[in-house]
């Protein structure tokens, strides 16, 4: 039988594997690895390129319903858009609950914003904001076993944050269920204290973001959060660690033998909180939380991602224009950091800051970088074999990476509806300069070349733990 396409001439990398092999593609899925494939009725010349599984971005947040006026700048459309230009053919944003809103209202509204737009497939965690009785005795088992087999919970932000006594109640139907929590870790209390401190002396320039959340809020978050996953006796995953404090909690547990699985992003490589600037607004970039630390904390991520502390590297997008009243701007407020609207972009961004800095800066393996931005989180929320991997049978989800590609980030050039990246200006070694999803081209030499809903919903299988 016929293939649909034939990439040849691709060097394969996976999370174990290192191999030349031409792809046989067919409806979607690798039908063959191998040589004399045969005839296909089309083929893809990868010559010089590294074919390696397409991204997993198990952690952005599109479409999300903000108050106070603000709007996230990115949908579906145009987050999965940026997402595939990027290499990333597989997103799990959030599907975020209201307090006093049911869970499978939450679910059921997120499917619509995403039906018919996402041009890659896409899956749901869920944010349990609300664990009212109902919620954890019914509605939760329930979504777990339909295909919802992770979710997020805040341990900070006054309209999601949950107490320590109904984290425990969480986690116990994680445990049951078998599903993965992620967790926000940091300290509340500690943070609306220093927030109200630095007000209270008029210091609410966006640099004092970061003064208001200090590595010790998220160190004792991250051990209290520990300490629950080891009395429930169920795994945690600790979503974007920022640095040497938290890391140092997660290793400890580590070495008493804690399933704790940790996640880390770009911000924590790249930035610190001197970008949040010394007094001017623009700052209000780079604001997100946990904020971004110093040049000492970015080489104890780079540590931890190149002796595996982390399991998964994630974007953390969370998009916001600037110049913008329903952005950082903030319309009809005071410019001050605690109403400025938490979260940077990086979808698109997300796969090329890892392989410049990581692959060709040494650091990391191109296993290991396969393994942190696709073959793990596609085992840990249960998508793995359909996602992660470059096995027959497997989904084509394909980046094609020229590992030598010299590019300058520049705004202009990606593909997300956000008016700034904080990348701006750098340059970067290695790009994905052609993408396939499912088979089909989704971006081509930095190009948007797929189609809007062309990407399917997933109901996730257990995680791997
Ligand atoms: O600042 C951030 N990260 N905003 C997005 C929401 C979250 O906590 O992940
Ligand atoms: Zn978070
Ligand atoms: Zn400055
Ligand atoms: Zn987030």
């Amino acid at each position: 039988q016929e293939l649909d396409l034939l990439i040849t001439g691709a060097e394969i990398i996976t999370a174990a594997d290192r191999f030349s092999a031409d792809i046989g593609i067919r409806n979607g899925v690798i039908a063959a690895l191998g040589t004399d494939l045969g005839p296909a009725r089309e083929t893809i010349d990868a010559g010089g390129l590294l074919a390696l599984p397409g991204g997993v971005d198990a952690h952005c947040h599109l479409d999300q319903p903000q108050g106070f006026g603000l709007r996230m700048a990115d949908d579906f459309a145009s987050g999965s858009r940026s997402a595939a230009c990027g290499g990333t053919t597989t997103i799990i944003p959030f599907a975020a609950q209201i307090k006093g809103q049911s869970l499978r209202a939450a679910v059921d509204d997120y499917h619509q914003r995403a039906n018919g737009k996402s041009c890659i497939d896409y899956a749901f965690h869920m944010i349990v904001s609300d664990p009212a009785p109902a919620i954890l005795e019914q509605e939760l088992p329930a979504l777990i076993d339909e295909g919802y087999t992770s979710f997020k919970i805040y341990m900070t932000y006054d309209d999601l944050k949950l107490n320590d006594r109904q984290i425990l109640d969480v986690l116990d139907v994680a445990r049951q269920g078998g599903a993965l929590v992620m967790v926000h870790a940091e300290n509340s209390d500690c943070i609306s204290w220093l927030t109200d401190r630095l007000a209270a002396a008029g210091k609410t320039t966006p640099q004092y973001h970061a003064t208001s959340r200090p590595q010790a809020v998220e160190r004792e978050a991250t051990h209290r959060a520990i300490t629950f996953s080891e009395l429930v006796d169920v795994p945690i995953l600790i979503v974007h660690v920022s640095g040497s404090e938290a890391i140092e909690q997660i290793r400890w547990a580590h070495q008493r033998g804690q399933r704790i699985f940790a996640e880390t992003c770009p911000q924590y490589l790249y930035l610190t909180a001197e970008d949040l600037g010394h007094g001017h607004y623009e700052g209000a970039k780079c604001i997100c939380s946990p904020p971004p630390r110093d040049s000492a904390n970015q080489d104890a991520v780079w540590q931890g991602l190149a002796q595996g502390t982390f399991s998964v590297f994630s974007s953390d997008h969370a998009p916001f224009n600037y110049d913008d009243p329903q952005g950082k701007k903030l319309k009809g407020r005071e410019q001050k950091f605690q109403y400025i609207p938490n979260g940077i972009p990086g979808l698109e961004t997300r796969l090329p800051l890892l392989f410049s800095g990581g692959v060709n800066g040494g650091r990391i393996s191109l296993h290991q970088f396969v393994a942190l931005t696709s073959t793990q989180p596609a085992k840990l929320y249960g998508l793995y074999p359909r996602k992660g991997s470059l096995m027959v049978g497997s989904d084509a989800d394909i980046a094609l990476w020229d590992p030598k590609r010299q590019v300058t980030i520049r705004n202009s050039m990606l593909h997300h509806d956000v008016d700034y990246t904080p990348y701006e200006g750098r340059t970067v070694t290695g790009w994905p300069v052609m993408t396939l999803a499912r088979g089909k081209l989704v971006s081509k030499d930095f190009e948007f070349v797929g189609t809007p809903g062309a990407g399917a919903f997933m109901r996730c299988d257990k995680p791997m733990l």
